[in-house]
């Protein structure tokens, strides 16, 4: 009888056990931000909406030297990216986003990328960087840490997509989906 007794609080105790152990793997991966799928960023407020890339400055190297020198804080020591983000995209702070991952940061646009490193991302370590950064400094930033997992690309405003430096707006790359949800605005009337 009292081996029947032991047997089953030794099961709970296990069960009990296990259902800690799960726990616990489940809150690292989410903390790591692996069990989370690629979810697109909310759209920025209007003040962001219109705000994109100078011209020519995607992939410019005097641009993304400007930007690697702030990204790693040798610009300004209060401002170092890669403390949290890593010197190469790859995060060194849990829950910091990876740069490196090309088909995630295809998600975000120039604009959202603009606001989030501006006014950060409430609730995360990812604070607001624009009484440190003027807006200049803040795409050279942004021009730089697209290099990590967009090497080669930019952001086509007109199409909204990324795309290979250089792609004209013609370029047949562009979706046709995307196409014809323009068609019906420039449609006779
Ligand atoms: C103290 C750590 C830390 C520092 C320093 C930091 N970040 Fe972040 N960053 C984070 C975290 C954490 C996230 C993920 C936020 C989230 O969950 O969306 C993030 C996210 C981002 C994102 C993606 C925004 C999004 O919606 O996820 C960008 C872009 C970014 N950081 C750029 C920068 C730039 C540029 C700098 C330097 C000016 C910088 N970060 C400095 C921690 C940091």
């Amino acid at each position: 009888m009292s081996v029947f007794m032991d047997d089953r609080s030794n099961c709970a105790y296990r069960r009990t056990l296990n259902a800690v152990a799960m726990a616990v793997m489940g809150w690292m991966l989410v903390a790591c931000g692996e069990a989370k799928p690629p979810v697109p960023p909310p759209p920025p407020p209007p003040d962001y909406a219109d705000k994109h890339m100078p011209d020519g400055y995607w992939n410019n190297p005097d641009i993304l030297a400007e930007g690697k020198a702030i990204f790693i804080g040798a610009e300004n020591i209060d401002v170092n990216c890669a403390s949290c983000h890593g010197k190469d995209g790859k995060p060194v702070k849990a829950g910091a986003r990876d740069f490196r991952g090309g088909e995630h940061m295809k998600l975000f646009s120039d604009s959202q990328w603009f606001w989030r490193v501006s006014e950060g991302v409430k609730g995360t370590k990812m604070k607001a960087w624009k009484s440190k950064l003027s807006e200049d400094e803040r795409w050279k930033v942004i021009a730089y840490e697209a290099t990590f997992g967009l090497k080669g690309m930019e952001y086509n405003v007109t199409h909204g997509q990324w795309a290979p430096m250089g792609t004209p707006d013609d370029d047949p790359m562009f979706d046709a989906p995307k196409a014809a949800e323009k068609a019906p605005a420039d449609a006779p009337k």
